[in-house]
């Protein structure tokens, strides 16, 4: 499979660095173009790969064109794309590009759109994408293979779903992150050293969420095991239900989610 490039900064390199350490793609199958000549440097030296400064030279022979700029940058990139062959698939991860904006952008309809998440750095995200009517089997089978590079991955059958992804799973690690931050910084309120109180925390919300996925239990099933009655956890939980912390994060998805469909819709 010939993939080309359009950005080779975080994500862009995190797809290379897998699908080549995965033997899905081999260097001389991978072309990236980026404005960076540092970057392009670096790309060249660690991967192998063909790295070019022109996006058009990068695109020339690929099957797949993988947008990985960002969001600012895109309508430009577009604009010098236009006149991809039909056969050409273009797998955008570009946030808040709709498949109607990046159509128009380029002249072309064979097109995935798909919405990672920031642990697909390491290869640990989950993606939902989309496709138009356009794209054919080989070319979903050829989209889902790089996306899996980036960890796990959903289609979904409606573009409506990439912004409630966007707000659940785009932005989730941030939210995450806080919580993370925010136990921290409890542990040491109450004594424990920080590099302690971080490995605490980091280990039981890793634990937790795979207990979720082993399990196959309700989360609220999985809570109640860890409550015994009159214990501390039953105390601690009095607290997060007093602060409502369920319809904060209700509320924080909604948030995102209306954002999401703004920024689409401009
Ligand atoms: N990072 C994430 O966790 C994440 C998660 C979900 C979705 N995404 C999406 O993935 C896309 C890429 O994000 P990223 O974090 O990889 O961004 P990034 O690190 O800034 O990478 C973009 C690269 O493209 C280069 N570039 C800028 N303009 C260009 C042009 N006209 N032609 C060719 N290359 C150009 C940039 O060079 P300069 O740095 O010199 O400008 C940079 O090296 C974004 O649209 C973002 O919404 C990212």
């Amino acid at each position: 499979m010939k993939i080309g490039f359009i950005g080779g900064g975080t994500m862009g390199e995190a797809i290379i660095k897998s699908l080549l350490a995965k033997g899905a793609a081999k260097p001389g199958d991978i072309a990236v173009s980026d404005i960076s000549q540092p970057r392009r440097d670096i790309l060249k030296k660690t991967y192998g790969v063909k790295a070019t400064a022109d996006n058009r030279e990068a695109v020339k022979d690929a099957e797949v064109v993988v947008l990985a700029v960002k969001p600012q940058e895109l309508s430009k990139v577009l604009g010098g794309l236009k006149g991809l062959s039909s056969q050409q698939l273009v797998l955008s991860i570009v946030a808040g590009a709709t498949l109607g904006s990046i159509s128009q952008g380029l002249n072309h309809s064979c097109l995935v759109r798909a919405m990672p998440n920031m642990p697909a750095q390491i290869g640990e995200g989950i993606t939902v994408w989309t496709a138009t009517a356009e794209v054919n089997q080989k070319q979903r089978d050829m989209a889902q293979s790089i996306l899996v590079a980036l960890g796990k991955e959903i289609y979904a059958s409606g573009e409506k779903y990439i912004d409630m992804a966007t707000a659940l799973s785009g932005s989730g690690p941030a939210y995450v992150f806080l919580i993370i931050e925010s136990l921290v910084d409890a542990g040491v309120h109450i004594g424990l050293p920080r590099d302690m109180a971080e490995k605490l925390v980091v280990q039981t919300v890793l634990g937790s969420a795979r207990a979720v996925e082993a399990m196959g239990k309700h989360p609220a099933e999985l809570k109640n095991m860890v409550t015994s009655p009159g214990g501390t956890t039953t105390d601690g939980l009095l607290q997060l239900e007093t602060g409502g912390l369920r319809s904060l994060l209700l509320q924080t998805v909604i948030a995102a989610y209306n954002k999401a469909k703004a920024l689409g819709a401009k």
